[in-house]
């Protein structure tokens, strides 16, 4: 296939350095597009719109049309999967997910083994719309949370800063957290697998909360189960292209190293460029890190920053992010201005 037609993303994430970096955002979907808001008013509920294969379709195509983003990612959510497993989901206006707390082995018990394929086949559904939709060169990314964060929001039933309670539940009940990340890694290996059966090229597993653990913790809560799903992934869809994004893992960066079904890996807005480019293998792609506040931000903070991180990746394949999700006060010509950036190389 010619470079002009092939993604440059996917030319990235194969090991390619092209002349710019490709470049997409975490979160580039969603509150700071006034077309977002418009068709996020139809939907009854949050989750009502990840269902709805016509407007999770449009909505992940809304930042691609606006701004040319090198890939689009799936507008969707990690906590679908909790809600297909049976367990209670709704999302506050303002305050964010609310789950019924999963606080025993009983609870674990009365969730389904396997997700809902009825709500869950309408998530691959506007895959495949989206993928008819979009130019060829405009790779599309699916995605799932890491067994720890989603279960975090599994335990606690809502969002925490430190993540307190589901560290608790992994040390007193830790039999019954290994069964809910062990049944967390099996369907979340299917959820990537059928959206890359419906059209995603590649698949970026979100490990939010990685940074709360101690080292023992986040090699048995983290790193294994998350590198378990990317084995498990190829086995079926056996080139696979897998990003994962440990955030808050620091030095502990490097572990992912040991995989060979991992490709590449988010860097969060605490990792020095420099440090990463220095110490992560060439054989992983990186992607990051821009501070969601300095493109919030503008002006020349914002200047010095993209161009710390196009320096720092400066011959190595490195795709352009945030590194965390775009924040919703964001000014839209601020984003323009960061592609016009990157692409002038
Ligand atoms: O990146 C994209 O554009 C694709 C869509 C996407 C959403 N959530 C849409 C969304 C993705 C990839 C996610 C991932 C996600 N969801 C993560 C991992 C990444 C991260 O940000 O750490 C997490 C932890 C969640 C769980 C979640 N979903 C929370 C905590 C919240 C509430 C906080 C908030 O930002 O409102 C959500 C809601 C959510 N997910 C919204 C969007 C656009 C806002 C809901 C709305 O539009 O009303």
């Amino acid at each position: 296939m010619s470079t002009q037609s092939r993604s440059k993303f996917l030319a990235t994430l194969d090991g390619h350095v092209t002349s710019t970096p490709p470049v997409w955002l975490m979160r580039q979907a969603g509150r700071y597009l006034p077309e977002y808001r418009e068709i996020r008013a139809k939907a009854p509920s949050f989750l009502d719109f990840c269902y709805d294969p016509q407007l999770a379709s449009e909505a992940t195509v809304q930042p691609i049309e606006r701004f040319g983003f090198d890939a689009a990612i799936l507008f969707s959510d990690i906590l679908v999967v909790p809600d297909a497993l049976g367990q209670h989901v709704r999302f506050e206006t303002g305050e964010g997910p609310r789950l019924t707390p999963i606080s025993n082995a009983a609870d674990l018990k009365a969730l389904r083994e396997t997700s809902d394929q009825g709500k869950m086949s309408r998530v691959y559904e506007a895959v495949e719309r989206v993928r008819a939709r979009l130019p060829q060169d405009v790779a599309l990314i699916g995605f799932c949370g890491a067994p720890w964060t989603v279960a975090t929001y599994m335990i606690a039933g809502q969002g925490t800063s430190d993540q307190a309670p589901t560290r608790r539940f992994a040390y007193e009940q830790a039999d019954v957290f290994k069964a809910l990340i062990d049944r967390l890694v099996h369907v979340s290996i299917e959820h990537l697998v059928q959206q890359l059966k419906a059209g995603a090229q590649a698949v970026q597993i979100f490990d939010s909360w990685a940074g709360v653990l101690p080292i023992a913790e986040f090699e048995r809560w983290c790193l294994a189960p998350v590198l378990a799903i990317a084995k498990g992934v190829r086995a079926q869809v056996p080139n696979a292209k897998i990003i994962a994004f440990p955030r808050g893992s620091g030095v502990n960066l490097p572990q992912f190293e040991i995989s060979d079904d991992i490709q590449a890996l988010g860097l969060d807005t605490s990792i020095d460029p420099h440090w990463a480019a220095r110490h992560i293998d060439r054989k992983m792609v990186l992607q990051g890190n821009l501070d969601p506040l300095a493109l919030l931000a503008g002006g020349r903070g914002l200047d010095e920053a993209i161009d710390r991180i196009l320096t720092a990746f400066r011959g190595r394949a490195h795709i352009f992010n945030l590194g965390h999700g775009i924040l919703p006060p964001t000014p839209i010509p601020h984003v323009e201005h960061l592609l016009r950036r990157i692409r002038a190389g």
